[in-house]
Formats: structure tokens, sequence, C-alpha cells
């Protein structure tokens, strides 16, 4: 890792966007969560599987709300160490499952189903509130030093 100076943070700051349902917002809304958490003291290390799963939301709030309405993605810090993430979209909504609140990658050539999966192993905290009709609000967090920890963990394991 580069070495780059922790910047003093900013106490309540938050980050609020609003975007259409459009493929073509996922890179503004991680360049956005990146440069708001940097602003916070965090480090590009720290915060890319966050950023990996806020992508993953993101992708299915396009993908599988059905709706026209703008997407609500909200990224906001914690104490000293956490920093969390929303992705809201007022679409069709599911029926949650045990599944849903701990998924599990599927079997081997799975063609779909492993952005839930991803989102919770990214993370630290992962919940999904969701029902048909309502929209779904995905909330994602990650402990600064964990994820740093987690993401040299990964890189030794090859
Ligand atoms: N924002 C959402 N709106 C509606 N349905 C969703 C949303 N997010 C997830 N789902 C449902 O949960 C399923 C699993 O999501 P995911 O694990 O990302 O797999 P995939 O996107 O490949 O289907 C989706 O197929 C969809 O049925
Ligand atoms: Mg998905």
């Amino acid at each position: 890792m580069a070495e780059k100076e922790r910047r003093p943070r900013a106490p309540g700051a938050q980050l609020r966007l609003c975007v259409q349902p459009d493929p073509k917002a996922g890179g503004y809304v991680r360049q956005a969560v990146i440069a708001f958490a940097e602003t916070q003291g965090t480090l590009d290390d720290e915060v890319i599987d966050l950023v990996t799963a806020i992508g993953e939301a993101l992708a299915n709030a396009i993908e599988h709300s059905r709706t026209e309405e703008p997407i609500e993605v909200a990224a906001w810090t914690l104490g000293d160490d956490r920093l969390f993430a929303s992705v809201r979209d007022r679409g069709v909504g599911f029926t949650a499952t045990e599944r849903t609140r701990k998924p599990a990658l599927p079997e081997g050539f799975a063609e779909r189903g492993r952005g839930l999966p991803i989102m919770r192993k990214c993370t630290d905290v992962f919940s999904v509130r969701t029902a048909p009709g309502e929209g779904t609000r995905v909330t994602l967090g990650c402990h600064f030093h964990r994820a740093v920890a987690r993401t040299h963990a990964q890189r030794a394991a090859g």
C-alpha cells in the first residue's frame, strides 16, 4: 500500500447520493464513496471491500428493482473506525428468507446468486430490509482496520 497520510475526520459527516437506476451510475457512486471515505481519514485499502459490496447492492437495485425511481446511496462513519453505507431503492422488493439474511455462495457453475454472498463476505455488517412492493434497503459496514487485515490475508493466500 502506498504511504498516504490519514486525514483528520469531520465528525458526523455523511454522504448522500441520488442516482438514476442506470448501470452508468456505478462508477460515479464508487468514486464518490471513495472520495468521501478519504475525507473521513480512511486509506484506499480500507474501503475497497466496502465499495465492492456497495457495487453489488447498487447492481441489484438497478437490475432487480424494476422502477424508474432514483436509488439513494448514503455513507457515514460511526465512531473512530467504522464506515457504513446504505443502498435504497423504491422498487418491487422481494421476500427475504434465511438465505437472504445469511447468503452463501451458490454451487459451482450457477450463473446467478453471488451478489448477496459477496456483500456479506466483504463486510462486517450486512443487512437487507425488503418486502414485496416496499423496495429494498441494504446496509453495509466495515471496520477500517479489519478491512485492511482481510485484504492483506486474501493477498497472502493468493
Ligand atoms: N434491490 C433488489 N430488488 C429486488 N430484488 C432483489 C434486489 N436485490 C436482490 N434481489 C433478489 O435477490 C436475488 C439474489 O441477488 P444476488 O445474490 O445479487 O444474485 P443475482 O443478482 O445474480 O440474481 C435476486 O435474483 C433478486 O431476486
Ligand atoms: Mg446481484
